[in-house]
Parts: structure tokens; sequence; C-alpha cells
């Protein structure tokens, strides 16, 4: 194994801390002697939630983001093939280069880079932020564009969302699976969505493992259950704030990597400004309210929207979510 391979694999812990989708953590890196791979498990992907494989190439892109920075941060002269192989289930390949990764994010913004879902500061986003987020991301280099809308604009979608989500029994099970709503969940500390994530009150987890359970669910689900949750996030963009739409072309997996990677590095870009993200991916995952969004951003055919979520300063500091531990050599 090359030098530069094995200082990357004493890294993993710092590039493990990129996002994913319900915090499945998709990933699957294989060390070569002269590469790197990024593969992908499918136990992993989220097939009803997800059919497109949309977030799944999203966090993949994220993913091998945060190896190149890792890398460079490392001072060890690293770049990227993105090559995109459904049969062998890998999307990039880490290479040895002649330079250092050009990036002005330091491995520690991975570290402390996290999403918010609790309560944020009032206040839309000032567009001078818009703008250098952009640029810190360099979002011209894969044709994707951030475009704001105020919170309140998209309150009624957000119900009506929620109630789509919690109202499909498929994405529902595959929700449950990455639930993690109790501390004694065996799971609590290495993947999945924890109610300390969530920032749920310890009423509100019972409250959702209780009707989400198998038994119950379906019963719950006739008698208007999806109504009550989806009324429950009524509240979460009723103030004034910004919710930031990730815009772009794709025309397949390989751009939804290239966007994956713009994604991170807006997220990174906000975090480095005080600025935290709480995705609502719900929005474009349900057909109506994504062509409801659509059109309130006047998107043409060649243009997608690929990524939406609130910003701005927490109220109260959010937990770190948990990561799986990294396997030795
Ligand atoms: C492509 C993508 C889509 C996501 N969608 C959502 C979402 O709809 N709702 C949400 O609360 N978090 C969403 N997240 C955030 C993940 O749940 C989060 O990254 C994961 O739980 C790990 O937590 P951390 O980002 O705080 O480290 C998404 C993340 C990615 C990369």
């Amino acid at each position: 194994m090359s030098d530069w391979v094995s200082a990357l694999r004493g890294r993993e812990a710092v590039f493990r801390r990129a996002p994913s989708a319900h915090n499945t953590q998709p990933w699957v890196v294989r060390y070569g002697t002269d590469e790197v791979a990024v593969h992908w498990d499918p136990a992993r992907a989220l097939p009803d939630s997800d059919p497109t494989g949309r977030d799944l190439f999203l966090s993949l892109g994220a993913f091998v983001e945060a190896c190149l920075i890792t890398a460079a941060d490392a001072g060890l002269p690293v770049s990227v093939e993105v090559d995109v192989d459904a049969g062998e289930r890998r999307v990039a390949r880490l290479v040895s280069a002649d330079a250092v990764y050009d990036t002005r994010f330091p491995a520690a913004a991975l570290e402390l880079r996290r999403c918010a879902r609790g309560e944020y500061q009032p206040g839309e986003l000032a567009p001078v932020v818009l703008e250098e987020a952009s640029l810190d991301a360099d979002l011209a280099a894969c044709g994707g564009q951030l475009r704001a809308v105020p919170c309140r604009e998209l309150a009624g979608l957000l119900v009506d969302a929620d109630r789509w989500m919690f109202g499909t029994p498929a994405v529902v099970r595959e929700l449950r699976g990455w639930l993690r709503l109790s501390p004694r969940h065996p799971r609590y500390a290495v993947d999945g969505l924890t109610d300390r994530a969530m920032a749920m009150t310890r009423a509100e987890a019972v409250g959702l493992a209780a009707v989400l359970a198998p038994a119950v669910y379906p019963v719950a689900r006739r008698l208007g259950a999806p109504a009550l949750l989806a009324a429950a996030s009524k509240g979460l963009l009723r103030y004034d704030g910004s919710v930031l739409v990730l815009v772009g072309p794709v025309d397949g997996p390989a751009d939804l990597v290239g966007h994956g990677r713009a994604l991170l590095r807006v997220w990174l870009s906000l975090a480095s400004r005080g600025l935290a993200v709480h995705p609502l991916s719900q929005l474009i995952d349900c057909a109506a309210t994504a062509a409801a969004l659509r059109s309130r951003l006047g998107l043409g055919a060649g243009e997608s929207p690929l990524a939406v979520f609130r910003v701005g300063r927490y109220v109260t500091e959010p937990v770190r979510s948990g990561r799986l531990p990294t396997v030795g050599p």
C-alpha cells in the first residue's frame, strides 16, 4: 500500500464525518495499492424514499469531497476520478496526483459541521452570504445555483410533504429502520437518526415511536395520523428565515456526485460563517410539492431541485451525530 493510501486510511474517522441522508453512511471504501475506491452498500441505500438515487449519489459525492479535503489537509497529493459503475457499485477512485487538492476548507471544518433541526434565530440570509457560499463552493463548476426562498413561503408545502411522507407506507417502513428514538437503541451511537439529532423531546420521541410501530401504523394511518404528524411541522418554517435550494442540471449519477461534492462545500462555507442547515428533502421527494417548488423557482426543463434546506443560526447547539466505527488496517 502506498504511503499516501495508508496516511489517508489513518484519517478515516475524519472523512467519515461526511453527511448522508438518514445518516445511512452508504459508502464502502476499498483501499488498493495506489488508489482508494469509493463504492456503496445497497443495504444502506433508500430505494423507497429515494427511488432515483438522488440522495444516495449526493451523499457519496459529499463523502468523496470529504476524502479530498482530508487528504489536502494532510498535504497528500490526491485527486478524484468520478467513474460511476452500477455493476461494481462504485462511484469514484481517489488516485495520486501532481498537486494537493485546491480547497479552502481545513479537515477541522468536517469535524465542526453538523445539521441543526431545532429553533433558529430569526433573520433572512443576506444576499452577499449566498453569493459568497456559491463562490466558496465553486458551484459554477457543475452548473449549480443556490436559490433562496423565505421560510414562510414554504410552510404550507412542508406540511403537504410531511403528510405525504408519513402517509406512504413504504417510506415510513424505511424511515422506521433508520430511526433511533431511544438511547437504548443498539445502534444509537453508530448510524441513523436519533431523537436528539432531530431535536425531539422524550415525549415526542415516545409518541412518534408508538405511532410508527409496525402493529399500530396501518390503523393510525387510516385514522389520520399522517395529518397529525405533519401538523407538528407547521411551525417549523413560520418565522423570518431562509430556505436555500440547490438547483442544477442532472444527466446521470456522475452529475449528482458532482453536486454532492458542491453541496458539502456549501454547507462547510455556511458553517464557517456560523450558519447551520436543516435539510428538508421531503419537499423534493414528494412529487406534488416538488412540482410546486419547481414552479415557485421558475425552473426550466434542464434544471432540477437537488437539495432543500433551511439555514440560520441555531439557538441550542445540536448534538454530534453517530458514525460507524472505522475498520482498522
Ligand atoms: C443528500 C442528503 C439529504 C438529506 N436529507 C435530510 C432530510 O430530508 N431531513 C433531515 O433532517 N436531514 C437530512 N439530511 C441530513 C442527514 O440526516 C445528516 O447529514 C445525517 O443525519 C448526519 O448528521 P450530520 O450531518 O449532523 O453529521 C440529508 C443529508 C444529505 C447528505
